[in-house]
């Protein structure tokens, strides 16, 4: 049976981008058990992983078959006859999405409202961290001095690029003569810069959540989720409003992390709404007060490919060995592995709605992060957000686990600037949004 054979109330649709390696690969194989483990036998998963080209599809979509046949081999040994009934459970649809290229969002966009009838969930995933290597000398003396911090905030011995700008949007028109930086635009005028790593991150998903919107609202019960990857590393001194797009900063990953927390956490804040809501319409009459929910996560402390290393095969294991000692010296972010990581993400992914509402109804609206115990036991723990605190509630850093050191208690205002912040990010960014959709328009 075609995907689009299958009944839509029957079938769970999910996205992950960025795929192909690391905790995107692992949110993958994550979803495929925890789904089949809790979902009624009669549903379907429709995974829809997303990759840059189509080799990395194939490959994908190649491992992603290897584990579900594993989970099925398994389940097989436990209840026989059980396997092959689990296996028809799960479908792939593997689409082609660079971040990078606004073009390539939009007909991504564009073949996911043509091809599914519904989204229940995007995980916004992918991203770059923009760095050429590491101060060895510094990060060896952090390290063996601060072992557990500076293995979880690795502040001031990463080195990034400086202005990373992504190749030209707006195709060349033929006449339209280079600008200086290489770039053209429609009818001869200059593009202005955009951030690679903010795209990557941030404005590619930001987009790409848009032109899935007439999908999130058509999925029922309730409208589908935007989940969010952020990081431990969403330092609040370096996101700057008049850096939107971090191309002036040595921490641009770090400035689009933080912006993701502030977007995610405030998008249903009544001074955002105004832009949100404008993000999630749609001219669907039918559908338009079904509005999608927003969350956000991180994966912890991750062994995987998003920075580079010298002599990868030793330097990777050296990582690896400095991670588990980290865990083991009594750090809940290290989790180490992909699978471990993913656990925040699915479990926003696949938990009931009630269930996500009645705890960010009580406790705020929270980052939540993967986390483990020293024997690799994995859970989903909020996460400190500078200037939201837990959840946004005065008094509720007290006693929480996983703080980095100085950070200070939320205190009365703090939310209000907090919320005043994500409405003016919000602003700017269906600001920027606009301006570009009307670039590639006019092109
Ligand atoms: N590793 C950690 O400790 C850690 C900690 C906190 C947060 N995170 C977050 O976790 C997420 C996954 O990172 P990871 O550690 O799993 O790194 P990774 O193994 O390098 O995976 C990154 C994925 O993003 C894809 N990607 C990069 N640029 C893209 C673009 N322009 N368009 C589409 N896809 C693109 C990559 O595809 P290609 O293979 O084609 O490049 C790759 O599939 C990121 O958002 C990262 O910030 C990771």
């Amino acid at each position: 049976m075609e995907s689009s054979q299958l009944d839509p109330n029957d079938t769970f649709y999910a996205i992950v981008t960025g795929a192909n390696s690391g905790v995107g690969l692992a949110t993958c194989c994550r979803l495929i058990d925890e789904f089949l483990q809790t979902r009624p036998q009669s549903h379907t998963l429709v995974l829809i992983p997303t990759t840059r080209s189509s080799r990395k599809s194939d490959d994908t979509v190649k491992q992603l078959r290897a584990h579900l046949a594993k989970t099925c081999q398994k389940s097989e040994k436990r209840v026989p006859g059980i396997g092959s009934v689990l296996e028809k459970r799960v479908r792939f649809q593997a689409e082609m999405l660079d971040l990078c290229s606004l073009i390539s969002v939009q007909a991504c966009g564009r073949r996911l409202r043509n091809t599914i009838p519904k989204l229940d969930v995007l995980i916004c995933n992918a991203g770059i961290g923009g760095w050429t290597g590491l101060n060895w000398w510094r990060a060896t003396y952090k390290i063996l001095t601060d072992w557990v911090h500076s293995t979880t905030w690795p502040e001031g011995f990463k080195i990034a690029s400086v202005g990373l700008v992504t190749g030209p949007q707006v195709p060349p028109t033929g006449s339209a003569p280079p600008t200086a930086k290489g770039k053209r635009g429609s009818g001869g005028t200059p593009e202005p810069p955009l951030g690679e790593v903010f795209c990557a991150n941030v404005f590619g998903h930001y987009l790409l959540g848009h032109y899935c919107a007439p999908l999130l609202k058509a999925a029922r019960p309730q409208a589908g989720r935007i989940i969010w990857t952020s990081s431990l590393e969403a330092y609040a001194s370096e996101f700057k409003l008049e850096d939107f797009q971090g191309l002036t900063s040595n921490m641009a990953y770090e400035s689009g992390k933080r912006l993701t927390d502030v977007l995610a956490l405030t998008y249903d804040t009544p001074a955002a709404r105004p832009y949100s809501s404008r993000y999630f319409e749609t001219d669907d009459a039918n559908t338009s007060d079904n509005r999608p929910r927003m969350y956000l996560s991180h994966p912890g402390i991750v062994n995987t490919a998003i920075i580079s290393l010298p002599f990868p095969w030793i330097m990777n294991w050296l990582y690896m060995v400095a991670l588990y000692i980290g865990r083991w010296l009594g750090s809940q972010w290290h989790t180490v592995e992909p699978y471990t990581s993913a656990v925040s993400a699915v479990w926003l992914a696949l938990a009931a709605q009630s269930t996500l509402e009645q705890v960010e109804g009580r406790e705020g609206k929270g980052k939540w992060g993967s986390a483990t115990d020293r024997m690799g036991n994995e859970r989903v723990m909020r996460t400190e957000v500078e200037g939201w605190g837990f959840g946004g509630i005065v008094g509720d850093c007290a006693g929480k686990k996983g703080r980095k050191r100085g950070a200070v208690d939320l205190k009365e205002g703090e939310r209000d600037k907090f919320e005043g912040l994500g409405s003016v990010c919000w602003r700017e960014m269906e600001k920027l949004r606009e301006e570009w959709e009307g670039r590639l328009a006019a092109a």
